[in-house]
């Protein structure tokens, strides 16, 4: 399986502060905000990422991340130009994904609960059909919106339809076999003028190939769209890390737990961020386990 992560929008609701950089490199607390969506693309089994992001953030993203060697992970990069919609991201990864199945998250989707690691071990083994994630939500018209028959079976999907027929959102993470790439070249633009991942989805959903996962309650879907719930996200992350003396999305960590680099190599990570908390938590996994 393969990722891709869509970090292409200009994050215009947060300016001026997202003025100098991209929204998905502000920090949610302690890290960039894209490392949260790396981590779970990590944590589904996904080593080979490309993050497609604006024409003039490339080199900022290339400049935290690099090649991604230093945490055994491949980081590959591609521009859209103009932001025309999420399902453009296969149009634009096409050569990237060639025969493999793909996962898509948006990099400003931030998941965190429990037992959402071996969720994702097992959704990143699936190679045929969609999968989507559900969550409940107060105002569910923002989102594209998944209705449930008796059985909990998906029957419809809209994108932020005027009168919701269910209070279930569809989060920014989507799995996919290799048929999306075929599925979205056949999409015309939305009313809006956008390439409508809600639209791919209910191709999916009409051959019935659209499963649909429930995050219940108590797991965290945050959003970061304002200067409120931005901030409110930085909270949420350093009131669980202090709680817990452990790390939200720490790509380093999960890297090191996945097996992709050795104690040496995160202790060699960790004296880069020497001087502060950051290096010292990574100093103690690798002493610690
Ligand atoms: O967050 C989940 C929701 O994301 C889903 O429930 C909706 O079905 C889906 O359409 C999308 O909702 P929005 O339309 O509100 O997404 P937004 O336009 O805010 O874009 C989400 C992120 O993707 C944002 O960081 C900008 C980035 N983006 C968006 C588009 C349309 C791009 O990088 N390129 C794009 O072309």
């Amino acid at each position: 399986m393969k990722g891709i992560i869509l970090a292409a929008g200009a994050g215009s609701r947060l300016y001026p502060a997202s003025l100098p950089i991209s929204k998905i490199l502000l920090p949610v607390y302690d890290k960039p905000m894209i490392y949260y969506p790396i981590t779970t693309l990590l944590l589904a089994g996904i080593r080979d990422i490309l993050i497609i992001t604006n024409p003039y953030d490339i080199d900022n993203f290339k400049k935290v991340l690099g090649d991604g060697s230093q945490i055994g992970v491949k980081f590959s990069y591609a521009v859209q130009e103009v932001p025309k919609g999420i399902a453009e991201s296969f149009l634009i990864a096409e050569d990237f994904i060639q025969n493999s199945p793909v996962a898509l998250i948006l990099g400003d989707n931030i998941f965190h609960g429990f037992g959402f690691s071996s969720m994702l071990k097992e959704v990143g083994t699936r190679t045929h059909g969609a999968t989507v994630f559900g969550y409940q939500v107060q105002d569910p018209e923002r989102f594209g919106v998944v209705e449930f028959d008796k059985n909990n079976k998906a029957i419809s999907i809209e994108e932020k339809p005027a009168r919701p027929k269910s209070n279930y959102a569809v989060t920014g993470l989507y799995f996919y076999d290799n048929n999306v790439v075929k599925y979205a070249k056949t999409l015309k633009p939305s009313a809006r003028g956008e390439l409508e991942i809600t639209d791919l989805n209910k191709i999916y959903l009409e051959k019935n190939e659209l499963k649909v996962e429930i995050l219940g309650r108590g797991f965290a879907w945050l959003d970061t769209g304002t200067f409120e719930s931005l901030l409110q996200a930085s909270n949420f992350v350093q009131s669980m890390e202090i709680n817990t003396g452990m790390k939200i999305a720490s790509i380093e960590e999960v890297a090191y737990r996945m097996g992709y680099i050795d104690n040496k190599k995160l202790l060699d990570i960790s004296k880069k961020y020497k001087n502060n908390g950051y290096g010292k938590y990574l100093e103690k996994i690798v002493n610690t386990v």
